[in-house]
């Protein structure tokens, strides 16, 4: 994929401005940033949910000639908020692949370490079984496993894991799709490292494009400054 001078204005203020860059695939690049660099917002426009000037490429389509249920189809985008469908534990996942086997939907449970599910028969709402935010993410990454999509978006998607879950639970994500490509907004330094590349946004700006470990001495150096 590739995004061309991307810049995003919402109401006169700009949240985005020439970012430019390409990723392989197969390729896991990390962004980074200090709150309010625009980390969200690059990956909300890359799924299309925001109005953008520049260009965003996927297999050297532009984003704005697909059609959005095949983009859809493409991508599994997911933040800190996960959606859970008042319901089972099946029918939440299903909705990622209908007609899937009940084998497939526990395998996607046990990569995404879902280890509270007893059974898939479990009604997940307010009344029965309120989840907390860490099982919440982990049955929404469930549905990642079972959608294998081409292009991930992970916008703090593992942020209320503890780190070893959050590091299982990335490495089964890219040792299952060693062809996607992952854009992973992550803080702790092990995931950071843990991708191929870091891109360092300031300001709505890409101040640094590379290696993660140059990519955390500059974010350091930066925020450890009195
Ligand atoms: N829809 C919007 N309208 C106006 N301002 C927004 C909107 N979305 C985000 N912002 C602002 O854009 C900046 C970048 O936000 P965001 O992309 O969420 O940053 P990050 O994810 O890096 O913390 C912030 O100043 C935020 O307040
Ligand atoms: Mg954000």
């Amino acid at each position: 994929m590739r995004v061309e001078g991307l810049s995003v204005v919402v109401n006169g203020k700009t949240l985005l401005e020439g970012v430019s860059f390409s990723i392989k695939k197969g390729e896991k690049v990390a962004i980074m940033g200090s709150t309010g660099s625009g980390k969200s917002t690059l990956l909300r426009a890359l799924c299309g949910f925001m109005p953008y000037k520049g260009k965003i490429l996927y297999d050297n389509l532009d984003l704005k000639e697909l059609d959005l249920s095949s983009l859809r189809s493409k991508i599994g985008y997911l933040t800190q908020e996960s959606f859970i469908l008042s319901g089972t534990i099946r029918e939440n996942l299903l909705i990622a692949k209908p007609g899937a086997k009940d084998e497939e939907l526990w395998k996607a449970l046990q990569l995404s370490v879902c280890d509270f599910v007893k059974s898939l028969e479990e009604e997940v709402d307010e009344e029965n079984r309120l989840l907390s935010g860490g099982e919440a993410q982990r049955l929404a990454l469930a549905r990642i496993f079972l959608k294998e999509p081409e292009i991930l978006l992970l916008d703090e998607a593992t942020s209320a894991l503890d780190a070893n879950t959050e590091n299982t639970v990335l490495k089964n994500l890219f040792e299952s799709f060693p062809e996607s490509v992952f854009i992973v907004v992550a803080h702790r330094f092990s995931n950071i490292l843990a991708c191929d590349r870091a891109i360092l946004l300031k300001d709505g700006r890409v101040v640094f494009d590379g290696d993660p470990k140059e990519a955390i001495e500059i974010f350091l150096s930066e925020h450890l400054q009195v």
